[in-house]
């Protein structure tokens, strides 16, 4: 793991997009893995940003996200199709046709895990983008997942759900299920570039990086990835470095 420590959010935002431009500059029809929550937003606007300033084209580049909630209607302002579009793809040059989200249909659950099963079978992610879980999470793949899982339908932990409920008006609002890649999905990256910021990920950051290879804490298994770049500011840093 290469691990790159950021004074702030901005550094850590700023090194990732200088990532994703490379990327791109080398591979013009590049497969990008994208990642929703708070942490990639800084990456989005500078990827705006450097689109704007005729940095990079997304013309040709295809893109396959991470995760989804389960039986929340796309158009609705939290699901991650709103997200990716409002954030990204309405303010880039990418034909949206080559956008993928993992479809969400609560009543047809397992067709959507294979139908996107399928869809990623037949492509190889150049660069991933990941965020991580206070729990350890990546993707919607759960303590406990095993790590041999292809994308399939989680019941969300606890914790997961009271995380993200400051995007909601209720807990009860927070969906209970999600479908997302599972770890063998997303371990066939070529490159996967995890961003993470703040105190409250310094538990998970330090485990990710120093802890056991376990199932208990997702992340780890990146361990055993031959090419991952891990962007962290001070903070996501602090435990990591105590204990370095
Ligand atoms: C969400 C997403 C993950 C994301 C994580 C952290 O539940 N499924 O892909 O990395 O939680 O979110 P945030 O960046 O908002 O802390």
């Amino acid at each position: 793991m290469n691990v790159i420590i950021c004074k702030n959010y901005e550094e850590m935002s700023q090194k990732a997009a200088d990532i994703v431009v490379q990327q791109v500059t080398q591979k013009i029809n590049s497969v990008l893995g994208l990642a929703t929550g708070s942490t990639p937003l800084g990456l989005y606007q500078k990827l705006v940003k450097a689109y704007h300033d005729k940095d990079i084209s997304f013309k040709d580049v295809t893109t396959y996200n991470l995760d989804e909630y389960m039986g929340l209607d796309v158009s609705h302002p939290q699901s991650y199709h709103q997200f990716m579009y409002k954030h990204l793809f309405s303010q880039i040059d990418i034909d949206l046709s080559n956008t993928h989200l993992p479809k969400n249909d609560h009543h047809h659950m397992q067709e959507c895990a294979k139908a996107y099963h399928k869809l990623l079978s037949k492509t190889a992610i150049d660069l991933q983008i990941l965020g991580i879980g206070s729990n350890g999470h990546i993707g919607f793949n759960e303590p406990g997942t095993p790590f041999g899982n292809e994308v399939f339908i989680v019941e969300l932990d606890e914790q997961t759900r009271n995380d993200n409920k400051r995007f909601f008006n209720h807990i009860d609002e927070v969906p209970t299920h999600a479908i997302t890649m599972g770890i063998k999905n997303i371990m066939r990256s070529k490159h996967i570039l995890l961003l993470a910021s703040g105190i409250e990920k310094s538990e998970s950051i330090y485990h990710m990086i120093k802890g056991p290879v376990t199932e208990n804490l997702p992340a780890s298994i990146l361990q055993l990835h031959p090419n991952v770049t891990v962007i962290i500011d001070e903070k996501a840093a602090s435990k990591y470095l105590e204990n370095a």
